[in-house]
């Protein structure tokens, strides 16, 4: 028995090695497969295999991604001294990312971020959706597209994942199949690019929910980092941190990064969306900008890695880790407070019940495209 159980798991490994394969465009390029780490991220949920991909450049970049919620696990640049960093938050196995309750690394839906008191009216229907936050709706309602088991297809320096949403699964009209490929490009660029398609109306809000530490030291703060963001509104929020419906300008605010500055800088002033976010939890009105012009652009001036941000979506919720309170434990650490900020690339929250925000309805016979990219660099 113990004997067949050995050659069971020894197959099991074999396989991993084999699905985790590392795309660059010539096999001699390939890395060392970490054999135990892709063990440690292999697993078989309800028949379907749940495997880590590893995307690899010739500049030094790295990333791996589970099919597991389609998640970045991790994601190594270069410092300014050569050394490669991980600059995601994430756990050691698979196991962490079941258990896990603060969406690291993985993609979002059916409506990311915020649905007031769950509930929204399309086409004079009323819908109701889990309350998993307070009153509220939260990223698609718990159990959702980030903790299920997606299909993976390697293409040639990408990674394809699909998944469909059942018309009625957490309450949601249609089904919609979700396509999202994962491309990391010479430039060391790491490119999402989303689609969707629906049978029925619906609403759709699809994001990623990487957390970012630039200092590639997870045990770190990050509130030395300079960020810039293109945006010269916000949309306030509530209490529970559903969006009032303003559009309010950054001038004079906290919320004013149109100009680098820390993002400890402000962030503990007396100002009641601060102390609603317990810090910046908040939806940017991104300026319609140029394909060429980052959205956001972050530094971290120890390592010198800085990130830009581009996207196709309307807003992104910057998000500064105000809810890790070290239960969460990966890399060596417990992560604690503002360890980690997320800049997730958005519709609107609540759009479904805000009459002046964009629209977040999916009709049948349309498509539904965006895409966004994580672009990383030096300077010294
Ligand atoms: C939300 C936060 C939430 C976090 C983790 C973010 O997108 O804006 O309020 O705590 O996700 O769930």
């Amino acid at each position: 028995m113990f004997h067949m159980k050995k050659i069971v798991a020894f197959a099991h490994v074999l396989l991993a090695g084999f699905s985790a394969c590392v795309v660059s465009p010539t096999p001699r390029e390939h890395a060392p497969i970490d054999k135990e780490r892709v063990s440690a991220f292999s697993d078989t949920i309800n028949k379907k295999p749940v495997r880590l991909y590893t995307l690899k450049n010739k500049n030094g970049m790295t990333v791996e991604i589970s099919n597991y919620g389609a998640t970045l696990v991790a994601i190594h640049v270069p410092d300014k001294n050569g050394s490669s960093k991980n600059v995601l938050l994430g756990y050691d196995d698979i196991n962490g990312y079941y258990s896990g309750k603060s969406y690291f690394g993985c993609v979002v839906g059916r409506y990311a971020n915020r649905i007031a008191k769950g509930s929204f009216t399309l086409d004079g229907n009323v819908y109701q959706l889990p309350q998993n936050d307070g009153l509220n709706s939260l990223h698609g309602g718990g159990n959702s597209i980030d903790k299920q088991v997606w299909d993976a297809r390697i293409m040639n320096d990408a990674i394809r994942f699909t998944i469909v949403m059942k018309d009625g699964e957490n309450g949601y009209p249609g089904n919609v199949k979700l396509t999202v490929v994962y491309s990391l490009r010479a430039d060391n660029s790491l490119v999402i690019d989303y689609s969707a398609l629906t049978d029925k109306s619906t609403i759709l809000n699809i994001s990623n929910h990487a957390y970012f530490n630039l200092s590639g030291d997870p045990s770190q703060s990050i509130l030395d980092h300079e960020i810039k963001i293109n945006a010269d509104a916000f949309t306030p929020v509530d209490s529970t941190l559903i969006p009032t419906g303003e559009l309010k300008t950054v001038a004079g605010t906290p919320f004013d990064f149109l100009t680098a500055k820390k993002i400890g800088r402000d962030i503990d002033n007396q100002d009641q969306q601060l102390i609603f976010g317990k810090g910046y939890d908040h939806n940017f009105v991104l300026n319609k900008s140029g394909d060429g012009i980052p959205a956001v652009e972050v530094e971290n001036k120890t390592t010198g890695i800085k990130m830009d941000v581009r996207t196709t979506q309307p807003g992104i919720q910057f998000y500064t880790g105000n809810f890790l309170n070290g239960t969460e434990k990966g890399r060596a650490v417990a992560y604690q407070f503002r360890t980690g900020f997320c800049l997730e690339t958005q519709q609107f929250p609540d759009a479904p019940n805000q009459p002046n925000f964009p629209s977040a309805v999916l009709r049948p016979g349309e498509t539904w495209k965006s895409r966004t990219s994580y672009t990383f660099s030096v300077v010294k």
